[in-house]
């Protein structure tokens, strides 16, 4: 797109080295792949006007919504080459630096929303946002934002009990553990662009996804799914990365001011994640196309026992470290 080729052409590597103000701001460039009325994108937007309050006028956070700028397939690489200088991905498309993220795909690792905040505050959290596999490719991580549990959705039949995965094919976001997880399921899976998936899912390409209520609702996957699973199975949250030399190169007291705007920001976020999923919801039941199914007790305790294959397989990638670290939090 013409936006795509402008903003590569306009973006140095160190927008950080210069001096800021109100008449040449300088630029933050963020990019997203989720809708502009979607959690990440209301509380995206509402960062650039904490910046622009707090350093009054002298940063200008660009918001580039709907993978408009760059999509899941190139936005990591857009942020280690310095083209983009901020992004907030669901923290498995992490994976190709660091396949502990995938820890979020754990089938039913987290207990409720509470369970993920502890553990977004946490210091395994931390040792995450700030490991040696992001800094050697110039990156950090700054903050957890929230998203919410998943749910499976499909446009064949109801998913009322592992076997009725058989034979169907699932989108799935990134990396292996997600390929796993179907897999247990006796399904199989297609890694698709989040910007692609509602196309994937009306032309027949996947019968079924897994998301939030939000993103499901955002998307308008109503229109094309017909049963959807209260699973609460996986997570589906996100970070805030940066690139590195253009964070450390800003000066110190412009940095703090913008720190200050996203810590405001993530607070507002994680409000945003709880009210809007819970809206979504609403907006899923009463849409009128799609069949909203509960599991029961047993029916759940079936899927436990189907996914353990999971931690099998992937458990010492995540790291033992880890995945008690995340258990102990409950
Ligand atoms: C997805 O690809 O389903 C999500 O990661 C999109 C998003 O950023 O919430």
């Amino acid at each position: 797109s013409l936006i795509a080729i402008l903003a590569a052409c306009s973006s140095g590597g160190s927008g950080g080295g210069k001096e800021a103000t109100k008449e040449n701001p300088l630029i933050i460039k963020f990019s997203h792949v989720t809708a502009i009325d979607s959690v990440k994108g209301k509380a995206s937007n509402r960062f650039a006007e904490l910046v622009a309050e707090k350093t009054d006028g002298r940063v200008k956070v660009e918001v580039y919504p709907s993978s408009q700028l760059y999509g899941d397939a190139d936005e990591l690489d857009a942020l280690v080459s310095g083209n983009v200088h901020m992004i907030a991905p669901s923290v498995t498309k992490m994976v190709k630096l660091d396949p502990r993220w995938q820890y979020v795909d754990m089938p039913f690792l987290f207990e409720d929303e509470d369970h993920a905040r502890k553990f977004f505050e946490s210091d395994v959290a931390q040792t995450l946002l700030n490991s040696d596999q992001l800094a050697n490719n110039d990156i950090m991580g700054l903050a957890f934002w929230e998203n919410g549990f998943k749910h499976f959705s499909t446009s064949k039949h109801p998913l009322q009990k592992p076997e009725d995965f058989k034979g169907l094919k699932f989108r799935a976001q990134a990396g292996k553990v997600l390929e796993s997880q179907f897999k247990a399921l006796g399904a199989g899976s297609a890694t698709i662009s989040f910007g692609e998936t509602y196309a994937a899912l009306q032309q027949g390409t996947v019968d079924g996804q897994e998301n939030t209520f939000n993103n499901f609702d955002t998307q308008k996957y109503q229109e094309v799914q017909k049963y959807f699973t209260l699973s609460e199975h996986g997570r589906l949250d996100y970070a805030i990365f940066v690139n590195k030399p253009f964070w450390e190169g800003m000066p110190k007291d412009i940095r703090e001011q913008v720190e200050e705007a996203l810590k405001e920001a993530t607070d507002l976020e994680w409000q945003l994640a709880s009210d809007e999923n819970k809206k979504s919801f609403e907006n899923i039941k009463n849409s009128g196309k799609v069949e909203v199914l509960e599991l029961t007790k047993e029916e759940r305790d079936a899927f436990v026992k189907a996914l353990q294959p999971v931690y099998d397989e992937f458990g010492d990638t995540i790291t033992p470290e880890l995945l008690n670290g995340i258990r102990d939090l409950k």
